[in-house]
C-alpha cells in the first residue's frame, strides 16, 4: 500500500481543499492511503499528521482556506528540523508527499526532492506568479473579488468626484492588479514589475478630469513602488522564515502624494485578505481538481521531483527545479492593453 502525505504551505487560497479532495479521491482509486500533514512543512517537522479518508474530504470542494491548515515554516532554517522531517516521513510510513504551495513551499519541495525524498508539487497562489505554469488556482477567485470591488468603488467614486485608490495583493507580480484592473476599467494600474512615476500618474488623472471625467480608479499592487524607492512599502520590518516582510501601505502613500499634486479628494481601499478568503470560482475548482488528479497520477507513476502545471489547456508535469527557477511576472503585452485606457 502506498501512503501519500498531503500538505498545504504558504498563504492560503481558494481551491486548496479542491486539490486535497482530488488527491485523496484519485489516490483511493489507485489504492493509496492518504495522510494529512498539518500546517505545511511544520506538520512534518513536528509530526503532526492525521489520516485523510474519503469521508474527511466530503463536502470540502467549495470551501475556502485549507482543512489541513498552513504555515510559512521553512525547515531549511535549521538542520535539526530537516532531520526531524526525514524521521517523521519514515515514522509515518509516508511514501510520497504532495506539496501544495507557492514559490516558498515548492522551493522546499525541490530541495527535499534533490535529497531523494519523493515529492510532487502543486502550484497555488492568488498572485499567479509561480513559474512554469500558465495559471495557479486561487488567482481567478481573487480577480473576481477585486473586479467586483472596483465596480462598487466606481459608482461611489463617480458620485463624489473622487480618486479611489484600490490596494490589492501582489508581492512580486502584479497579475491581480493588471487583470482585475482591465476587467474593472481602472484608470491607472501600478505593479511591482514597473516602478511608477508619480508625475505621470498625476498627468493621467488630471487629463481625465479635464476631459470631464471627474473621478478615477487607481489599482495598485502592494509590491508596487515609486521610481527611486529602494524597497516596497511594508507594514513592519518583521520577516517570515523565507525572509519576506509583510507588505502594505503603498495605497496610503499614493493618496498622500496624489492629494498634494491634484485638486481632488483621494480615498484608499485596502482589500487585503478578502482577496484570499471564501469559496473558489468554478474555474478555480476545476483547475484545482485537475491539478489534484494529475498529482495523484504522478505518484502512481512514481514520477517524482515534478510539479503539475497548466500549459495552454493541458495539464503537464514539469521539473520542480524549472518551476522554482523564475517567478512568472506580468505579461507586458497584457499590461500595455491596460495602459491604452489611462488618461481617457
Ligand atoms: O503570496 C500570496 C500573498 O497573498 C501575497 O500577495 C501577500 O504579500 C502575502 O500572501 C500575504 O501573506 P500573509 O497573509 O501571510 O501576510
Amino acid at each position: 500500500m502506498t501512503t501519500v502525505g498531503i500538505l498545504t504551505g504558504g498563504g492560503d487560497c481558494p481551491g486548496l481543499n479542491a486539490v486535497i479532495r482530488a488527491v485523496v479521491r484519485t489516490g483511493a482509486k489507485h489504492g493509496f492511503d492518504a495522510i494529512g500533514i498539518r500546517d505545511g512543512w511544520h506538520g512534518l517537522v513536528a509530526g503532526n499528521v492525521e489520516p485523510l479518508t474519503d469521508y474527511s474530504v466530503t463536502g470540502i470542494l467549495p470551501k475556502g482556506g485549507t482543512i489541513l491548515g498552513t504555515s510559512r515554516t521553512n525547515p531549511f532554517k535549521n538542520e535539526a528540523d530537516v532531520q526531524r522531517l526525514r524521521d517523521n516521513i519514515r515514522k509515518f510510513g509516508i511514501d510520497a508527499i504532495v506539496a501544495i504551495g507557492g514559490e516558498d513551499t515548492l522551493g522546499v519541495a525541490n530541495k527535499l526532492s534533490k535529497m531523494g525524498i519523493p515529492v510532487v508539487g502543486v502550484p497555488k497562489t492568488i498572485d499567479n506568479d509561480v513559474g512554469a505554469t500558465d495559471y495557479t488556482f486561487g488567482f481567478d477567485t481573487a480577480v473576481a473579488i477585486v473586479t467586483e470591488a472596483i465596480d462598487r468603488l466606481h459608482t461611489t467614486a463617480e458620485s463624489h468626484h473622487r480618486v479611489m485608490v484600490v490596494e490589492v495583493m501582489g508581492r512580486h507580480a502584479g497579475w491581480i492588479a493588471t487583470v482585475a484592473g482591465i476587467a474593472g476599467g481602472a484608470d491607472e494600474i501600478l505593479i511591482p514589475e514597473i516602478p511608477f512615476d508619480l508625475d505621470e500618474v498625476t498627468h493621467h488623472l488630471r487629463a481625465r478630469y479635464e476631459r470631464g471625467k471627474k473621478f478615477s480608479i487607481v489599482v495598485v499592487a502592494e509590491g508596487a513602488q515609486p521610481e527611486g524607492m529602494a524597497e516596497a512599502i511594508a507594514q513592519s520590518a518583521r520577516t517570515d522564515e523565507f525572509g519576506h516582510v509583510t507588505l502594505g501601505g503603498v495605497g496610503n502613500f499614493l493618496r498622500d502624494e496624489l492629494e498634494k499634486r491634484l485638486d481632488m479628494e483621494v480615498r484608499v481601499t485596502v482589500l487585503g485578505h478578502i482577496q484570499r478568503g471564501g469559496s473558489p470560482t468554478a474555474h478555480d475548482r476545476v483547475l484545482a481538481t485537475r491539478f489534484g488528479v494529475a498529482a495523484a497520477d504522478l505518484v502512481k507513476e512514481k514520477d517524482f521531483g515534478k510539479m503539475v502545471a497548466l500549459r495552454g489547456d493541458s495539464i503537464v508535469a514539469v521539473p520542480l527545479e524549472e518551476a522554482v527557477a523564475n517567478l512568472k511576472t506580468v505579461n507586458m503585452d497584457l499590461y500595455e492593453i491596460a495602459s491604452i485606457f489611462y488618461g481617457g
